[in-house]
Order: structure tokens, then C-alpha cells, then sequence
């Protein structure tokens, strides 16, 4: 009981300090406020007379050619020295990238990991005959991509097919405050009023800037402070900025993750989106304020053929502006320190943008085929027998289930790496028992290490000199779940290595190789700090926290998925989830939106939120199914049951304050109806396998908002209580209680409902609401690969036959792929793998094995949809030879049966 006291004195604390109003706004940001001021007051300031060094130019002498690129120095057009250094390259991956660094700071300015999160393979150099260096411009030109780089002022321009659809700083919003010492600063307005010399305004940190017709100090510059937290800024100002304009663009989409829109607002005379990592707890729908993960990727649709994109490399925390004129969508991003480092991307399609990004960050990792089942989550199963219960009670009601969860109180006083063994004194015994159900753990593993001296992580902690320091050179001492706590230093390969080790079977007594690992509270989050985080005083060896921030959740969860690589000695490929990321975090496991509430907003933004995540590289994204917070009722429970069946991340779970809802704790009709749900996510999963291999071979993301698949069809463009799983299925929300139609946008062709077959029109339709399921649809023109036959877990499918819907277009054709793998190993890099592709045309459907593996598999149905005549002959013709297909119509479809045809081989069915 006294346990349970404590949790909820530190929840209460948790909830004080991170409520709506305990966070900051762009007002409480001196860098926001100031490059915003400067942006918007410069026709003003000018005209007053006043000097406003925000104008940079290439030293066109310094110009050098480097592999891909230039490389060159820049100046404020007042100074006469350069003091920006530059590097542009463009690379034939598909973007080009931007650079400039001061040339002399005062101190090192920070520049993000590369290796930690930039793909090798998509770095490499476009040729040099691909760069033409002239007097006053720099010409990239390679396929059908061209960029120009034009001196003075600084602009760049991305054309793609000849069509602007870029422009870099076409709004003179660059800006780069140099770091300066505190006595060069100058001296408050008063005292230069009446010198003869004119102001100057080095840059957005230049003290003097007009404001009500006064000449305004800003005071942010060294020192701010925020409810009761002083942030001593010892090096001063060191913001940067830039704007990028996407011509033509009708929508601007991407940023994740905020509870927002799929397709970003215009924030002018409102607050921009925020993009700095917060615990943000019982966080708001519908805002633009910051939560556990940031991606800073933007992308654009336009009415033309064309789209762009943006890369923000910076960890700082940043702002953006959206606004829109002139046809065009003008972005202002605003960070408070590090470098300006981007990359543009410039293709035909929104689609090729997304990938183009994803594999610049990727590729994204192939998860484990278990981790695309349900996973059974809750704060807390208290004991092992609560846990194996459980587990049982999947068997019992026959509920397919892969994977069961433990949080926190697993451990003893949350010490992570250890078990309390009153609660769980057989972990491997407990395990063992999961196995023989064909079913895997996942521990939660927190980053705060608990201030103990009979805590082994702390001592090795201290003694390895481990930990991030405080503004004086001390470990950081916060408060988070275990009391008084320090954080590692991820950004040091030594912590790393150190955190990676605590994986092995000997460094976490009572895991085993189907332990699993979910690392949460990685914002960090600290109850006692700013905004419920770290201080951004706080150190990283010479680096302050401000500028690593949003690295610090995706550099833990790394080094997680590096320990569970080691652990199988590189051989399995590792399950992670994290609650805070960061660009790149595709390639080491899942991310999940955190702490939502049991209110029907929360499920109905759980689908732009996870898309705007899928458009920033991160396909494996879901919701916490039923709500975390509150309790919801049985309706909103099964329909979040029924959605979340068609994303990627597929978990429920709840908080300590929530009563428990097991399936069968809703009883009947509720019980069968979430069982429905379970056993068409369970049917599916060879397509989501597929689709998740051509995701981590190509970047094509696994969920997509509608604009993504049909960019020209501007109805789309703004849609988001609908999405597309793959390029074959369409699936839209029930989102209210009761609620009898569901409005449905259908682009022109052919469709399908997934779950009777009949036709549906194309158009704006209004979908009758079943108790059963939500809206979904198949796509004309696509195959979907599945396995029909009911199992209790993931494992116990892989023998099991398969089935093909195939979906016919207007031309009664129709296509699709299937992957199959051993599901955990690395083994397919070396080729042990199917791929199949499907072809359906002309009566015909063809079945090639591009790649093939050895598998017993058969396939045992073909579902036609959409024939408009009525077969008269089936013949299926394989290695034995041809035989007569069995077939029936079922009310909206031919229904083949066959016997003896593997998935591992060629053949040819024929209708007649
Ligand atoms: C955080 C997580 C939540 C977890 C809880 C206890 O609030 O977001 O999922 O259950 O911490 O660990």
C-alpha cells in the first residue's frame, strides 16, 4: 500500500510539473521572440536608418570545389570579414545538402551525430560535371534535379523538371548570432542614442532593436528565467535561422509529433510549432506545443507535379513558422544554438520525397515479424502470477496475442537490470511459460538511475564518470520515478558501451533471449526540472544540454538496440520501443504517442499523429489502445481495438489509475467484436511483413495519408480520418460514440469493401456504421496476401497456407508482392528470403519467385474481386503439370481453391 502512495505522489508531482501551463510558449523564448521580431519589423527597421546585418553574401574569392559541391566563406554584407564558413553538396541520393559553421567561435558549435543518424550509403557525392561554378552563382544539375546557389544575398532555388519548387532564404530570415564574449556586447540604448555612428545590428542577438518607436532591449540574451528556473545562458545568444518557401504548395505537411492535423497550419499571428522533447502529461489535441519526440522534416504538396522537402539537422530546440502567399507556403525555422545544416529534397512526388528521407536517416530496420502482432500491455502486471494469468486468459478466450509487457514496478524501487523478487521471484521460470504459449516479454528499462550506493549501475555510474553534470561540473541530480536520480551520458561512447553491455544475459539477470526492451521517460524526464526536463545549464562534457536535447531519448534507445544486437552476438534482430526520438529513429525500433486519454479525440488523433510520424521516416507507430489515462467504455474500447488493427504499433495498455480491461473484462458483445479485430490484424500480417520489407529496402512508408498515394487529387490533401495501409487497403475511424455514417472521400477507381467484397463507388461516400469493424476498402488494381487460419500467436502461423485477395482495376488487373523470412534473423541480408510478385491480366494471374527460399508454405485460396464475368474454367498450371482449379462464387467474389502450390514456386492460373 505504502508503494502505491508513492506512485501517486509522484504522479501528482509529474502531473504539476508538466501541465499545459507549466510549459512554455514562443513568448517565453527569447530566440523565438527575437528572430521573430527581426523577421517581421525589418522593412521597419531598415527604413529607420538602422543597420541590419541579417544580410549575408559569398565571399565569391573563397569559392573552393570540394567532391559534390563548393565549399566557401560568408559575411554580413556591413563587415568586410567573413565569419560563416559554408559547404554545399548535392548527393545522388537525392538531396542537397547545406551547411555553415562559424569560423572562429568562441566555442565549438554543436553539430548532430552523423553516423549515429545519416545513412553512408545515401551520402555519396553527385559528380563533379554536375557542378558549374560561375562569377556570381553556383549551378548543380543532376537527372531532374536542379539547384542554384546565388551569392548576394545568399539564396538557393530547387527546381525539379525545371519547376521552381524551393527557395532557400528567399525571405532573408537566415540568421546566425555568433557566440560573443559578455564585454563585447553592446552597450544599452541610452548610452548610443547620441553617437554620430549608426547602430549596428549584428544579427538577432544585436541588442538595438526599434519597437514601439523605441529602441528596445532584449534581455533574454544571458540569462532567462521561466516560473522559478534561471537559465544561465554562460555563452550567450547563439541562435540560428532560415527560411525555406515551397512554391506552389497548397499544404505543408510533416513535423511530427504533435496532437495536430496531418496538414500543418499557418502559425503567423498564432504559436508555431514547437519542436523540443516534453513529458508533456495529459497533453492537449489539437496543438502546435511540443511532446516526447521530434522529427524536424518537412514536405510539401503542390496542384503541380512536384514536392519538396526540408531537414532540419539541428537538436536544439527549434520553432516553426508556417504562412502562406503568393501560392507559396513560406516556413521560418528558428533553433537556439548549433549550426545551420539541412538537406533539400526536390522529386516529382510527395512519396519520392518521403523515401528520399527516410533512407537519407535509414534505412528503417525490418522488425521482428512477432513485433507486427498485439502486444498486451499495462502499468502495472504486479506479479508473476498476475502476468501468466493473463497470458492464459489470451488462451482461454481465444485471443491471438505476441507479446506481454512489464513496467516499472517490476523492478525493486525502479532499478532497472533488476527484478523484485517478492513480486516476480522466477522471472526465467515466468518466461519459460511464455515460451510454451509461443509468446515474448518486454521490460520497461528507464533512463534515471536511482541515487543508491547499493545500486551497482549508480556506483559503476560514478565511478566511470558516466553521468551528465550540472552547471558546476557535478552528476545532475533530478527527481523522476526512483527519487533522487542521475542521468548517463548518452552523447559519450563510453555510456553507451557501458548501457549496450546491460543487456547480456549476465548484466540483467532473469532476461533471456526473448526479452525485449520499451525505454520511456528518455525526453528525459525529470519532475524536478524546466518544463519537466533537464536544465539546459546541464553538461554533456563541453556541450550544454541545449544543444543535444532532442538526441538525448534517440541516443539511449540506440544503445539499447545495440545491447540486444550484441546479445544475440548480431544474429536476431532487436525489438525496441521509445517514447522520445528524433530524426534517424527508424533504424533501431518503434516510437509510440505516449500518454493519451480515453476520449474518443485521442483515438481520432492517433491516426494524424501516427501519419505525420510515418512522413518523418517512422512507420512503427501506434497508440495506447483504450487510452492510457481514464478508463473508456466499452464502445470506444472496441472501436480503438478496430482502428489500431490497421497500425503498424498494435498495443494497449493503461495506467495504474485505470481499471483493468483485459478483453474479457467487457463481456459479450464487446469481447467477440475485439476478438474480430485481433484475428484480421493476425490474417494480415503477410501483407504488413511485405509491406514492412519494401519500407526497409526502400523507405516507401508502411501507413499513408491520402495525399501521399493520390498527390494530384487535391481532395486528399487535407484528409486525415482516413489512411491507406500499403498502396492496396483503405481504412477510415469510427471517432464518436453512437455514430451511425462515416463521411469517406474514395479517389476515382475501382473499390472494394474489405470485409464483404462489394463494389463501392468511387466519390464522397457515407459508409453505414457495423458493430463489427470499421470502414475499410480494397483497392482496384492490388493483391493482398494473408494467412486465414485462426492462430494464438504470430509463431504458430508460419507453417500455415496462404491466401491471395486479389482486387481487380477497371482493366481487370492487378497486382502485388509477398515477403516471407525465417521472422528474427538477419539471415534474409544474405538472401534467405521469397519475394514473390503477383500479376493479374488478361484471366490470367502469374506468380513469379523473384527470390526464392526454401519453405513448405502452400497456397490454398485465391479470392477474386471485381470479375465482371462468371468463370466457366479455373486451371492452375505449376510443376505437376495442369489441373482444374476447384472454384465457387461467393456473393461478391470467385472463391479458387488449390492443392500442392507452394509459395516458393512458379505458376500460372487461368480463368476461363
Ligand atoms: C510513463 C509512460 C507510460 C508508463 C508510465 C510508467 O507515463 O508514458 O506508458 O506506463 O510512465 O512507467
Amino acid at each position: 500500500m505504502a508503494r502505491f502512495f508513492y506512485i501517486l505522489l509522484v504522479m501528482a508531482i509529474l502531473n504539476e510539473a508538466s501541465k499545459k501551463e507549466l510549459l512554455k510558449t514562443s513568448e517565453d523564448s527569447g530566440f523565438c521572440v527575437r528572430n521573430r521580431y527581426l523577421t517581421r519589423n525589418r522593412a521597419q527597421i531598415k527604413n529607420s536608418g538602422l543597420r541590419f546585418d541579417m544580410d549575408y553574401e559569398v565571399d565569391s574569392t573563397s569559392i573552393q570545389k570540394i567532391p559534390g559541391g563548393i565549399s566557401f566563406l560568408v559575411k554580413s554584407i556591413f563587415e568586410d570579414v567573413p565569419f560563416l564558413k559554408g559547404s554545399i553538396v548535392l548527393l545522388t541520393s537525392g538531396s542537397l545538402h547545406v551547411n555553415f559553421d562559424e569560423i572562429h567561435p568562441l566555442f565549438p558549435r554543436f553539430r548532430s551525430p552523423y553516423d549515429d543518424i545519416l545513412n553512408s550509403e545515401s551520402l555519396h557525392e553527385v559528380p563533379d560535371d554536375s557542378v558549374k561554378v560561375k562569377p556570381n552563382q553556383v549551378i548543380w544539375t543532376y537527372g531532374k534535379q536542379k539547384y542554384e546557389l546565388n551569392f548576394s544575398p545568399i539564396t538557393i532555388q530547387g527546381y525539379y523538371d525545371e519547376t521552381l519548387t524551393l527557395k532557400v532564404n528567399s525571405h532573408s530570415m537566415m540568421n546566425f548570432d555568433r557566440y560573443r564574449s559578455r564585454d563585447a556586447d553592446l552597450k544599452p540604448a541610452s548610452q548610443v542614442k547620441d553617437t554620430s555612428s549608426p547602430i549596428k545590428i549584428l544579427d538577432s542577438a544585436g541588442v538595438y532593436l526599434e519597437k514601439g518607436g523605441e529602441l528596445a532591449y532584449f534581455d533574454d540574451l544571458w540569462s532567462e528565467t521561466f516560473i522559478d528556473f534561471v537559465d544561465n545562458k554562460k555563452r550567450g545568444p547563439s541562435s540560428v535561422a532560415m527560411d525555406f518557401a515551397f512554391v506552389d504548395a497548397t499544404d505543408v505537411y510533416g513535423l511530427p509529433e504533435h496532437a495536430d492535423h496531418i496538414s500543418l497550419k499557418d502559425t503567423v499571428d498564432d504559436e508555431p510549432y514547437r519542436i523540443y522533447n516534453i513529458d508533456y502529461t495529459e497533453h492537449a489535441v489539437d496543438t502546435r506545443q511540443s511532446l516526447y519526440g521530434n522529427i524536424p522534416f518537412m514536405l510539401s504538396r503542390s496542384s503541380k507535379k512536384i514536392a519538396g522537402g526540408v531537414f532540419w539537422f539541428n537538436p536544439s530546440e527549434t520553432y516553426v513558422d508556417i504562412s502562406t502567399s503568393n501560392k507559396e507556403k513560406l516556413t521560418h525555422w528558428i533553433s537556439e544554438s548549433g549550426v545551420i545544416d539541412f538537406f533539400l529534397i526536390v522529386s516529382e512526388t510527395p512519396m519520392n520525397v518521403v523515401e528520399t528521407y527516410t533512407m537519407l536517416t535509414g534505412p528503417p530496420q525490418l522488425p521482428p515479424q512477432f513485433a507486427l502482432g498485439y502486444h498486451q500491455c499495462r502499468w502495472n502486471y504486479i506479479s508473476q502470477e498476475d502476468l501468466l494469468d493473463v497470458s492464459s486468459g489470451f488462451e482461454t478466450n481465444n485471443l491471438p496475442m505476441d507479446v506481454i509487457w512489464l513496467d516499472i514496478e517490476y523492478t525493486p524501487e525502479r532499478q532497472y537490470f533488476m527484478w523484485d523478487h517478492n513480486t516476480f521471484p522466477d522471472p526465467i521460470g515466468m518466461q519459460n511459460t511464455l515460451d510454451t504459449q509461443n509468446r515474448k516479454l518486454v521490460t520497461i528499462i528507464d533512463p534515471h538511475i536511482k541515487r543508491s550506493d547499493k545500486y551497482s549501475v549508480h556506483c559503476e555510474a560514478e565511478d566511470l564518470d558516466l553521468y551528465v553534470k550540472n552547471e558546476d561540473g557535478e552528476d545532475f541530480v533530478g527527481l523522476c520515478w526512483p527519487g533522487r536520480s542521475s542521468w548517463l551520458d548518452f552523447t559519450k561512447k563510453d555510456a553507451q558501451e557501458y548501457w549496450a553491455e546491460h543487456y547480456s544475459l549476465e548484466r540483467f539477470p532473469g532476461s533471456t533471449n526473448n526479452t525485449y526492451i520499451w525505454n520511456d521517460m528518455n525526453e528525459p524526464s525529470v519532475f524536478t526540472g524546466p518544463e519537466g526536463t533537464m536544465p539546459k545549464t546541464s553538461l554533456h562534457g563541453d556541450v550544454e544540454h541545449r544543444d543535444v536535447h532532442n538526441l538525448y531519448g534517440l541516443l539511449m534507445m540506440m544503445s539499447t538496440h545495440r545491447g540486444l544486437l550484441e546479445r544475440s552476438g548480431n544474429t536476431e534482430r532487436p525489438f525496441v520501443l521509445t517514447r522520445s526520438f528524433f530524426a534517424g529513429v527508424q533504424k533501431y525500433g518503434a516510437i509510440w504517442t505516449g500518454d493519451n486519454t480515453a476520449k474518443w479525440e485521442y483515438l481520432e488523433y492517433s491516426i494524424p499523429m501516427c501519419l505525420s510520424v510515418a512522413l518523418g521516416g517512422v512507420s512503427m507507430c501506434g497508440a495506447d489502445i483504450g487510452g492510457f489515462f481514464g478508463d473508456p467504455e466499452p464502445e470506444l474500447l472496441v472501436r480503438w481495438y478496430q482502428l489500431a488493427a490497421f497500425l503498424p504499433f498494435f498495443r494497449g495498455h493503461s495506467s495504474i489509475e485505470s481499471k483493468r480491461r483485459e478483453p474479457w473484462l467487457s463481456g459479450e458483445p464487446y469481447l467477440s467484436q475485439i476478438r474480430q479485430s485481433l484475428r484480421l490484424r493476425y490474417a494480415m500480417l503477410p501483407y504488413w511483413y511485405t509491406l514492412f520489407f519494401q519500407y526497409h529496402r526502400n523507405g516507401t512508408p508502411v501507413i499513408r495519408p491520402m495525399f501521399l498515394e493520390f498527390p494530384m487529387d487535391k481532395k486528399t490533401a487535407k484528409i486525415d480520418n482516413q489512411f491507406l495501409l500499403g498502396p492496396s487497403i483503405m481504412v477510415a475511424a469510427v471517432i464518436q460514440a453512437g455514430q451511425e455514417k462515416v463521411e469517406i472521400y474514395l479517389p476515382e477507381g475501382k473499390w472494394y469493401d474489405y470485409h464483404t467484397y462489394s463494389q463501392v463507388d468511387y466519390g464522397e461516400i457515407y459508409y453505414e456504421v457495423q458493430e463489427n469493424w470499421v470502414p475499410a476498402f480494397l483497392r482496384g488494381g492490388h493483391i493482398v496476401p494473408r494467412q486465414d487460419r485462426e492462430r494464438n500467436s504470430s509463431v504458430l502461423k508460419y507453417l500455415d497456407p496462404f491466401t491471395l485477395i486479389v482486387a481487380l482495376d477497371e482493366n481487370e488487373e492487378a497486382a502485388g508482392n509477398l515477403y516471407i523470412d525465417d521472422t528474427k534473423t538477419h539471415n534474409y541480408q544474405s538472401g534467405e528470403f521469397l519475394y514473390a510478385e503477383m500479376k493479374f491480366k488478361d484471366q490470367k494471374l502469374k506468380y513469379e519467385v523473384a527470390n526464392a527460399m526454401e519453405l513448405e508454405n502452400q497456397i490454398e485460396k485465391i479470392v477474386i474481386v471485381g470479375m465482371q464475368k462468371t468463370p466457366q474454367h479455373v486451371l492452375i498450371e505449376n510443376k505437376h503439370g495442369a489441373t482444374a482449379a476447384e472454384f465457387s462464387m461467393k456473393e461478391n467474389a470467385v472463391v479458387i481453391k488449390l492443392s500442392e502450390v507452394q509459395v516458393n514456386e512458379h505458376w500460372v492460373l487461368t480463368i476461363n
